[in-house]
């Protein structure tokens, strides 16, 4: 399949593996990167620039296929060495980073001097325009189901992506709830020119991760996740676990007046434990609506050809079905 997006990045499908937490190491990347995806790795996962220069070293050994980088600018006690990971990312030779969170300028003119494609994941339309306003070459439009940080405009993807498609010019890929074949051709149908997926890819073979985080996600449903953090404008979808429901309590309880201090032991730290100890109720941990979609934990090969048989029997078959009647 052909678009803009495979074009952009130099890839055989419109699929890409969102910057992930203490997910998104080599081995995810590597994996996706090699079905024909964009495989990201995650770069504040990395503690150092020194480390990520190592991460991508790494992913190089495993696959001779583009990958890219996730670069987060959230809200952050720590300022990292946001300077060092441009570097480390140029120099390591990489062609494609994921932004996201604060606006990405400033960091736009080393990255693209450096031949560096630059897709900001934005979750409205206004940021979606200031992105394409700033030079960036595509965006990830992330709507409401997203696992992660959703924003605070609460736009769901079937009123979020044709709103985008008016709205831009450069293209964008559907981000949040995409799962499978249908909702790849549903983002094409909707006006992007791919999809970006997070937690589908979590619950993969070859995911970095502890068996307990795949099993949890093929048994949650739909119905299973929570917005935390809301009060503080920093709204995260998380899968609900003992810690969170503790931590919406102490938000109920405190109102307005909460502050991060008060939630900080069920939000801090708590990606190694869960993601690498498989302690399930350690903490709030990024989990999208899309985990009801969740069934089976196939290698990331599997589940990427099976994405675009699907999409192409859907088009070719279904709809073309449709169409002729
Ligand atoms: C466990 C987890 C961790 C994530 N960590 C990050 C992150 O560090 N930076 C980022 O930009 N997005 C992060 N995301 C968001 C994903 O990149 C992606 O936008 C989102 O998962 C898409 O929604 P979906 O989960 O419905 O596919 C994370 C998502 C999950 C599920």
């Amino acid at each position: 399949m052909k678009t803009r997006i495979t074009e952009l990045f130099g890839i055989q499908h419109p699929i890409i593996q969102g910057g992930m937490h203490y997910v998104g190491f080599a081995e995810m990347a590597a994996a996706v990167s090699n079905a024909g995806g964009l495989g990201i790795i995650t770069g504040l996962t990395q503690r150092t620039p020194e480390l990520l220069a190592n991460e991508i070293r790494r992913c190089r050994e495993m696959t001779d296929k583009p990958f890219g980088v996730n670069l987060t600018f959230l809200p952050s006690l720590s300022s990292p060495d946001y300077p060092g990971y441009i570097k480390a990312i140029i120099d390591g030779g990489v062609k494609a980073v994921e932004t996201a969170g604060n606006n990405p300028a400033k960091w736009l003119p080393a990255l693209q001097a450096a031949g560096v494609k630059v897709i900001h994941k934005c979750t409205s339309v206004r940021h979606s325009l200031k992105a394409e306003a700033i030079g960036c070459d595509a965006v990830s439009v992330d709507g409401f189901e997203c696992g992660g940080h959703p924003g605070e405009d609460d736009v769901p993807n079937f009123i979020l992506l044709p709103r985008a498609a008016e709205a831009l010019n450069i293209p964008f890929v559907a981000s949040g709830g995409m799962a499978d074949g249908r909702s790849l051709v549903a983002a094409l149908a909707l006006g992007a020119e791919g999809m970006n997926m997070g937690t589908r890819f979590i619950a993969t073979k070859e995911a970095p991760v502890h068996d307990n985080v795949k099993r949890a996600l093929v048994e949650a449903s739909e119905l299973d996740t929570r917005l935390v953090m809301r009060p503080l404008r920093n709204t995260e979808r998380v899968l609900t676990n003992a810690a969170v429901e503790r931590l919406l309590v102490t938000e109920r309880e405190r109102g307005a007046e909460v502050k991060f201090e008060d939630i900080a032991a069920e939000v801090a730290g708590v990606y190694p434990k869960v993601m690498q100890d498989g302690l399930m109720d350690a903490g709030a941990w990024s989990c999208g609506m899309v985990a009801g979609l969740i069934h089976d934990v196939p290698t990331v090969r599997e589940l990427i050809d099976r994405i675009m048989a699907e999409a192409e029997s859907i088009i070719g078959k279904r709809l073309a079905g449709f169409a002729a009647g």
